[in-house]
């Protein structure tokens, strides 16, 4: 327990926020499957709703942990990350400026753009350093990513809210690669934290999730709330259950990847067939000395190898591994590879030889070698 008496971020994901169940005493939370609730005998339901689309009692405490872990005053669990990123762009005014990265989880590029070409938004893409120069006074949506995916550069959060915020914009920030364990945006002044909670707050690869956290509960969040209800988008109760099962190591498998990762940037930063590592804790990633701040709970697992070779041979060199496997997402106990042009397709921006690395909880030493191996 912290001084001002508060529970600490490791003991809220182990315990979650309800901990011990009220009604039966299990330690480990109840699954509640069932779809509707029986009212009382004032034919008042005996919970806050009554139907599963509205929510569960799985659902409620799923949110209520990661909104403490990410100091928000609520959170939402949507069905997928992208249905809650779709479900905040909803709540974009017609017509209104959204400011976000050239680079970064390209599928909310892509429908950002796709917004854009619809007439629903006005769209500037910009680099890291372009967004204050960007905002407008029609800013409704400041959106970045940080670190950024897959090339990891460092988004400085604090400045980004800032430029937002002069115009009376929101800064919503995916902070899918932190896993509420590097940093909590809110601190640095965001109003909206997005997690593709597919990825490290499930960390098994067997749920697909997505999370919005709000700083305050203001009437845009409510829309939100009111959208998620109407398009039957909240996350069912066995997928809420299996992500508190997932929270509750959440600590000590970000910290796992963080010290591999670290280990394999510093161990293929000099070789002879890398051209370069990207990846948040080295000196030489963009907006290292930004992390150095931001990043205080670790610099995570996700890093990419700009490899000595083209296309063909990135592609070649994701076939040639043994231990990790060579498939799309990130955030989980074991570690994936992947040729990220080929996964975005012909829009892509990216490097030909950029290899996205998504560093698991496994012996750093096999890690290493499986990427020796298929380097040779
Ligand atoms: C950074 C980031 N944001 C958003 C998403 C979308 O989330 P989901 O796949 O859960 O819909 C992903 C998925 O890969 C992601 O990596």
């Amino acid at each position: 327990m912290s001084s001002n008496g508060t529970l600490r971020p490791e003991t809220i994901a182990a315990q979650s926020v309800r901990g011990v169940d009220a009604t039966t005493g299990a330690v480990s939370p109840p699954l509640y499957l069932t779809t509707t609730y029986a009212r009382d005998e004032n034919y008042v339901p005996k919970l806050q709703e009554n139907y599963q689309r509205n929510g569960s009692p799985n659902l409620w405490s799923l949110e209520e942990t990661i909104a403490a872990l990410e100091k928000g005053q609520a959170a939402l669990a949507f069905s997928s990350g992208m249905a809650a990123v779709m479900s905040l762009c909803e709540t974009i005014p017609q017509g209104a400026h959204v400011v976000s990265l050239k680079t970064m989880y390209y599928g909310v590029r892509n429908w950002l753009q796709e917004l854009q070409r619809k007439g629903r938004i006005t769209l500037t893409l910009v680099e890291p350093d372009g967004i204050a120069a960007a905002v407008t006074p029609k800013t409704d949506l400041v959106w970045i990513e940080t670190p950024v995916n897959p090339t990891w550069d460092v988004i400085d959060i604090a400045a980004a809210a800032q430029a937002a915020h002069k115009v009376g914009a929101i800064l919503a920030v995916d902070a899918t690669a932190l896993g509420a364990v590097a940093c909590n945006p809110i601190n640095y002044g965001a109003d909206i934290v997005f997690h593709s909670a597919t990825k490290y707050l499930n960390g098994h690869t067997d749920v697909l999730a997505g999370i919005l956290v709000t700083r305050e509960v203001k009437a845009r969040w409510q829309e939100i709330a009111r959208l998620r209800a109407a398009m039957g988008n909240s996350l069912p109760p066995f997928e809420c259950w299996l992500l508190l099962r997932g929270l509750r190591t959440l600590f000590v498998r970000y910290n796992q990847a963080t010290s591999n990762a670290l280990a394999i940037a510093r161990h293929f930063s000099n070789h002879p067939k890398v051209e370069r590592v990207l990846y948040p804790g080295l000196a030489t990633q963009n907006g290292h000395a930004i992390a150095k701040k931001q990043m205080s709970g670790g610099y995570g697992g996700m890093m990419s190898l700009l490899l000595k070779t083209d296309f063909a041979g990135a592609k070649l060199f994701c076939t040639q591994l043994k231990v990790i496997a060579p498939a799309t997402s990130l955030g989980g106990v074991e570690s994936l590879a992947e040729h990220r042009k080929t996964v975005e397709g012909p829009s892509s921006t990216l490097p030909d030889n950029l290899v996205r690395i998504s560093v698991g909880i496994e012996n750093v030493n096999d890690l290493i070698a499986d990427i020796e191996q298929a380097l040779r």
